[in-house]
């Protein structure tokens, strides 16, 4: 594997790695006998559905019980680049696919992206048409426009990163699309002088330095007094009903569920958009500063959402997120080893279908999954969806909501339908 960036810690994390996925292999394997009874037993006559009386499943996962409230069905989510949103993608796709609803969808896979969003970029969308139930995919923010799109009870909610580990991601995606880093070569010559390398207002550049910042519809151009930013972050966390953390995945993931008022499993999901991790590299503390220093304006609104996540957490209560969360793993794992070839995430040369093959871009190997070939009809229709890559799984509902019209051609009732 070619060294990318020079940082030189690829063995050590890849090592960690390898010691954590062994725990978590070994944990698989003893668990595998109560996995078969718990796929056996509760699992199989219905597997998706609510699963049946709880004393089947004995110290299994407890089901999700039906909650004393509505499920929400109309969301905004602003999916932020590099955060861990295509999981999140994942879980509103199979939701709104399961529940029937309507997304508000892009021509291709973005809305014009990095230009702000326009309701007339969703498809199917008329001035005085109908309102759509889901939006999730890639846009730079524009409240106003969005509510031409989007119902006014819709729950608006984002993910937001450490802009340290964001830019990291940003600059080995891409690398070869933006001038500033294709001008720098590695990170860290970039970072020893990134005014050097970047131009504000270059095409590709806002992927270069405070990218949350953009995609969330401020500009990271105009000038900033930290009153002008604290009123910025106001306004976002106005419009904003909840913003998950990427470095909190599963704390994110249990307040979305409650905030949503879904089940357990609508909120159970793989890891997709997944980097191989030998390709991942961690930053001394110098250049972390460095990169943090960078990003300014990302810094500000990471660390303000990081505060409001945790005051929500707080709230939430931390033992019960503590139990919330251990059945939200128990229950990832038991479905990873359920439903994926080798329990896990594959490499994309390891992934025969390219209906499962995930988007190959940028410098390292995006990971995905491949389904068991032996699985009963509704279990394989269920471990599919949750093993789609967002691009397929777009096309997928695209056609579902957009049904090619039927061909001109007239088929005699004996020819049959098909
Ligand atoms: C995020 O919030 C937690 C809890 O208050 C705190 O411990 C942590 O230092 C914060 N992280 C950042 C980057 O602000
Ligand atoms: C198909 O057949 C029906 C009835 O035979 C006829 O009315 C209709 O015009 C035909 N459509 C086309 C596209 O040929």
């Amino acid at each position: 594997m070619r060294v990318l960036f020079g940082c030189g810690h690829f063995r050590l994390l890849w090592a960690a790695l390898g010691i954590s996925m062994t725990l978590g292999f070994t944990i698989q394997l003893l668990g595998v006998s109560f996995q078969k009874r718990v796929f056996s037993s509760r699992l199989l006559p219905g597997p998706w559905g609510p699963p049946a009386k709880a004393a089947a499943a004995g110290e299994g996962v407890q089901p999700s019980p039906a909650p004393p409230c509505q499920p929400r069905k109309h969301l905004v989510f602003l999916k932020t680049h590099k955060t861990g949103s295509s999981t999140i993608v994942n879980i509103l796709h199979r939701f709104g696919d399961s529940q029937g609803l309507q997304f508000a969808l892009p021509a291709r896979y973005q809305f014009s992206y990095p230009n702000p969003f326009q309701a007339r970029r969703v498809k199917g969308w008329h001035p005085k048409g109908r309102l759509f139930d889901i939006l999730c995919h890639h846009m730079r923010f524009s409240l106003l426009e969005v509510q031409r799109v989007m119902h006014s009870d819709s729950f608006y909610f984002s993910i937001v990163r450490d802009p340290v580990s964001l830019a990291e991601s940003a600059f080995s995606y891409y690398r070869g699309v933006v001038p500033a880093f294709r001008r720098a070569g590695t990170l860290l010559e970039f970072l020893a002088s990134p005014h050097h390398f970047y131009r504000p207002g270059e095409r590709g550049n806002h992927y270069a330095r405070n990218l949350l910042w953009f995609d969330f519809g401020l500009d990271p151009l105009a000038s900033q007094s930290p009153a002008l930013i604290r009123a910025a972050l106001a306004e976002l966390e106005h419009v904003f009903h909840l913003v998950l953390v990427t470095e909190h995945m599963d704390e994110s993931l249990v307040l979305l569920r409650h905030a949503l008022c879904w089940t357990l499993d609508d909120v159970v999901a793989f890891r997709h958009n997944l980097r191989s991790p030998e390709s991942v590299c961690t930053l001394e503390p110098s250049h972390a500063a460095r990169l943090r220093a960078w990003n300014n304006l990302d810094w500000h609104l990471y660390t303000h959402f990081n505060r409001t996540f945790w005051a929500r957490v707080e709230r939430f209560g931390y033992a019960r997120m503590a139990r919330e969360m251990t059945m939200l793993q128990k229950r990832r794992a038991e479905l990873m080893q359920h439903c994926l070839q080798g329990g896990g995430p594959l490499g994309p040369g390891d992934i025969a279908d390219e209906h499962v093959r995930p988007f190959q871009f940028g410098q390292a190997p995006i990971l995905g999954y491949a389904v068991q070939p032996s699985l009963a009809p509704e279990e394989q229709k269920v471990c599919q969806r949750m093993a789609m890559p967002e691009l397929q799984y777009k096309d997928f509902l695209d056609a579902k909501q957009f049904p090619a019209p039927p061909l001109q051609v007239n088929v005699s009732k004996s020819q049959g339908a098909r």
